[in-house]
């Protein structure tokens, strides 16, 4: 059941990795109108269409026109925004906020905005710092608020060095380092509760599918591998990245080293939410299947 004033609930970016397990997760739950945002010029896409085949409306906007945006978020009681960064352009603050101004010009009740990590302190990254910016302009928008925080997707596993072709764990921190981490599956459903639980509103959410070691994700990866697997640990990259020794990381190594040495997510909300998330040995025997 949806709560009574929300409605119709956009996701913006709808068509991305976290936006399609989002809208997903509206469209099964059944009680509210999707509307999938996305960019002009518009263009094919598969999961446009799989979307759309299971009711989601597919609206266009082009985001640097203020009025066509309004005009694409009118009607919507709540924007949940999937946005990511562009590498060769706007961070997560330009990539936001247009979608803010027209959500407060479109009477948009709630705004979700693109976080969906850990918390980190101001300062840590500037991919995050961006991030942390834009969030103030969602507190100060007059919009009601959530922030919800998951960790790391369980599907990216093997992003974050779990590399199940070769048996090889690269740890940017020590084995006993714990880390959050939730399905993408359960991030869609939480987000779709977070409508109806109190404490979300204008609040931060924190819910993990599970809450591990580096090490004892690596054991299930083992387990399920049925080998041993090779470990190497580097937790040297951030000070090789900022004071280029060789070798140099790529900023995408330092910023995974941030994410696990730096990322943080506090006390969990997971006990508000109806559901027990998937157990993270399901996921990560799916991850293994698919590499097979
Ligand atoms: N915790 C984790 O492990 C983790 C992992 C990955 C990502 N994330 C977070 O999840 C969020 C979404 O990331 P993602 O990987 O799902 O993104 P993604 O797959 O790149 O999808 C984002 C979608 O938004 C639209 N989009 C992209 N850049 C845009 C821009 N500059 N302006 C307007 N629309 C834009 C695109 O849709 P159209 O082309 O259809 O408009 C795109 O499909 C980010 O906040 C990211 O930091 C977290």
């Amino acid at each position: 059941m949806s709560d009574s004033q929300f409605k119709t609930v956009a996701i913006a970016g709808g068509t991305g990795t976290l936006g399609y397990a989002i809208a997903e997760a509206f469209l099964n739950d059944g009680s509210y109108n999707v509307k999938i945002l996305r960019r002009k010029p518009e263009n094919e896409n598969e999961k446009a269409k799989l979307l759309a085949s299971k009711g989601a409306e597919i609206v266009y906007a082009d985001y640097s026109q203020h009025d066509d945006l309004v005009k694409a978020l009118k009607g919507t009681d709540v924007v949940v925004s999937t946005l990511n960064f562009d590498p060769k352009g706007a961070g997560f603050y330009d990539s936001q906020a247009p979608l803010l101004a027209a959500a407060k010009d479109a009477s948009v009740k709630r705004f979700i905005p693109s976080e969906y990590g850990a918390k980190f302190k101001t300062g840590t990254h500037v991919l995050i710092d961006d991030k942390i910016k834009f969030g103030e302009e969602v507190e100060k928008s007059g919009l009601e608020y959530t922030y919800i925080y998951v960790g790391l997707f369980q599907e990216y596993f093997g992003w974050l060095g779990y590399d199940i072709k070769n048996k090889k764990a690269t740890f940017y921190d020590d084995g006993s380092k714990i880390f959050p981490t939730t399905s993408l599956h359960d991030i869609g459903k939480y987000t779709v509760e977070t409508l109806k639980i109190p404490e979300a509103r204008n609040g931060h959410i924190n819910v993990a599918g599970a809450n591990l070691s580096l090490n004892e994700y690596l054991e299930i990866f083992e387990k399920v591998t049925g080998s041993k697997w090779e470990v190497v640990v580097d937790k040297d990259v951030k000070n090789r990245f900022k004071n280029k020794i060789d070798p140099v990381p790529s900023f995408l190594e330092d910023f995974k080293a941030t994410i696990v040495q730096e990322g943080q997510l506090g006390k969990f909300d997971n006990d508000k939410f109806s559901f027990t998330p998937k157990p993270v040995t399901e996921v990560i025997e799916e991850l293994v299947k698919q590499a097979s």
